[in-house]
C-alpha cells in the first residue's frame, strides 16, 4: 500500500467520512473526550486550525484513499507537537501508522525542526509501540484536561 501525506484541505475535516471517524468510539477511545461531532464542528475545528498560526494540517492518503488526518500543533521555530488519526479502522495494522510516522520525522526534517513530541495514552498500546518503534523517548507523564494522564514522548531530529 502507497501511504502519502498531503497538506489538508477544508473538505478533509468538513466532511461525512471525518465527521463519522471522530465520532466513533473505537477510533477516539484514547483521544481527549470531545462532544459529538457535525459538519458544523469539524468545519470550525478546520477554521480554528487556520487562524491559529500555529498548525499545520496533513490529510492521510493509502493508495489514493483519504484513511486519516495528522497535523503539527504549537509550532515553534524548532520544534512542534504531533498528532495522528487514522480514522478508517479496516487499515488498522497493516503498517500505515508507521508509514505516516515516517513521512511525518521527514517532513520535521525537511523544516529543519530540532525536535518533534506528543502526548499518548499509555493504555494505547498500538501507538505506544509504534512510537517507540520510531525511535520516541518517554518523557514523563503530564496530566490532559478532558483525558487520562498523558505519556509525553520526544524525538530528536
Ligand atoms: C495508533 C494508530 C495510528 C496506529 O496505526 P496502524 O496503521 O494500526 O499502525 P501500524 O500498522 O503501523 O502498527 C504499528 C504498531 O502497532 C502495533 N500493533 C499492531 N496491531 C496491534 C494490536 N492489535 N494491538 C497492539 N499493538 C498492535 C505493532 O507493534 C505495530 O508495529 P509492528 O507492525 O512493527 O509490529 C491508529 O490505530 C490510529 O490512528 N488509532 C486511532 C487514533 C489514535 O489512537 N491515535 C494516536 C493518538 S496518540
Amino acid at each position: 500500500m502507497t501511504v502519502t501525506i498531503r497538506p489538508a484541505r477544508w473538505y478533509h475535516y468538513c466532511h461525512p467520512r471525518n465527521v463519522r471517524w471522530m465520532n466513533d468510539p473505537t477510533v477516539t477511545e484514547f483521544l481527549a473526550k470531545r462532544s459529538k461531532q457535525t459538519l458544523r464542528s469539524t468545519w470550525q475545528y478546520w477554521r480554528s486550525c487556520q487562524h491559529a498560526g500555529n498548525i499545520r494540517l496533513y490529510a492521510i492518503y493509502a493508495d489514493q484513499r483519504h484513511v486519516g488526518n495528522a497535523g503539527f500543533y504549537d509550532v515553534l521555530p524548532d520544534q512542534a507537537e504531533l498528532r495522528l488519526v487514522i480514522g478508517d479502522r479496516s487499515v488498522w495494522g497493516k503498517g500505515i501508522g508507521t508509514n505516516v510516522m515516517q513521512a511525518m520525522i521527514t517532513e520535521a526534517r525537511r523544516l529543519h525542526w530540532k525536535q518533534i513530541m506528543l502526548h499518548v495514552n499509555p493504555k494505547n498500546e498500538r501507538a505506544v509501540k509504534l512510537y517507540s518503534k520510531l525511535g520516541f523517548q518517554s518523557a514523563g507523564m503530564v496530566p490532559y484536561p478532558g483525558a487520562d494522564d498523558q505519556l509525553k514522548m520526544q524525538l530528536p531530529l
